[in-house]
């Protein structure tokens, strides 16, 4: 009997794709990242399973092109690029790779935390630039303390209470906002006390976000909201660059209505030299890289696969949404 036909549009780790040789006829795209929508609209149309990644927009459109097409396998916790209630009534599985990434990204979060109230990649600059002058001077180079700073995070999903854990291991005072409160103990466990979002916008020294991008979350920080917080406040960004208005950003970052950023996620990715945000010596960037250790990335590689062979089978995946 023929395999069946499982596309990946780009590389996984060598023991994934081992893992999938055996089972299916696999075909992986090596050219250009992210593939170029016309590839895989070709591509797409006679296999059975499809294994992607966050920027690879698979819209109705692309569905239906792929009358086959049992289960698509992200490998990304966020799945804003797949549209799921199409994915739902086209009975086509999706699954994506939650929990695992949860350490990861929480760390990543407090590392553009620190880094930027901290002024670590700025000095940094300034010493491959060959800038540095000054020595131990009382007002050169200096930050802030984190302790006892109060840090606002948006969205207590897994993500948003690690980072609630590691906070409370440097004294900050935390305060949340999510759709849905969490239980007294939960909050008392984690030492977080609930706010509304204005509250949290006009009360933090940090505003964290991890919540999903959704029509809800699209643009939710913008001008009017960089009014309200502190002038001396600090935005962290791990989750999707589109829950931010970018220009805004830059605005505000500009004029110092907010005191800087520490941005792992952008509008449009990747971002180039050019992009006024490099310009800026308030914030620290990184190039989306959450989820990037080499333990979390296998773990992320082992669920993929098997959210895509369970999807093969008709049964649902481990984490999965939708169908
Ligand atoms: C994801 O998995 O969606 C994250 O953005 C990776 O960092």
């Amino acid at each position: 009997m023929e395999k069946k036909r499982v596309f990946l549009t780009r590389r996984l780790h060598d023991f994934a794709l081992k893992e999938l040789k055996k089972k299916y006829q696999i075909e992986i795209h090596s050219g250009k990242i992210p593939i170029p929508k016309n590839i895989l609209k070709n591509k797409i149309k006679t296999v059975d399973g499809l294994i992607c990644f966050p920027y690879d927009k698979i819209d109705s459109k692309m569905m239906d092109l792929a009358p086959n097409l049992k289960v698509i396998s992200t490998y990304s916790v966020g799945f804003d690029h797949i549209n799921i209630d199409h994915a739902k009534k086209r009975k086509i599985r999706v699954g994506y790779t939650p929990e695992v990434l949860t350490d990861a990204t929480a760390d990543l979060a407090f590392a553009l935390m620190i880094d930027v109230i901290r002024r670590v990649s700025e000095g940094d600059r300034i010493i491959r630039d060959g800038k540095w002058r000054i020595i131990y001077g009382a007002y050169d180079y200096v930050g802030l303390d984190l302790q006892g700073k109060t840090l606002g995070i948006l969205g207590l999903g897994r993500i948003g209470k690690t980072l609630a854990k590691r906070a409370n291991a440097f004294d900050m005072k935390l305060v949340y906002h999510n759709r849905k409160r969490v239980s007294k103990t939960k909050e008392k466990t984690l030492g977080v006390k609930y706010v509304s979002f204005e509250k949290l916008v006009t009360q933090s020294d940090i505003i964290s976000i991890h919540v999903p991008h959704t029509n809800e979350t699209d643009q939710m920080f913008d001008m009017k909201v960089f009014k309200k917080m502190k002038k001396t406040a600090f935005l962290i960004n791990t989750s999707r660059g589109k829950i931010v208005n970018e220009k805004d950003l830059v605005t505000a970052l500009k004029k110092k209505i907010i005191a800087g950023a520490g941005l792992d996620v952008f509008e449009s990715e990747p971002i180039n030299k050019k992009h006024p945000l490099v310009k800026l010596q308030n914030v620290v960037l990184a190039p989306h890289i959450g989820s990037s250790t080499k333990e979390t990335r296998a773990k992320m590689a082992e669920i993929t696969v098997k959210n895509l062979n369970l999807g093969m089978n008709g049964k649902k995946p481990i984490y999965s949404v939708g169908y």
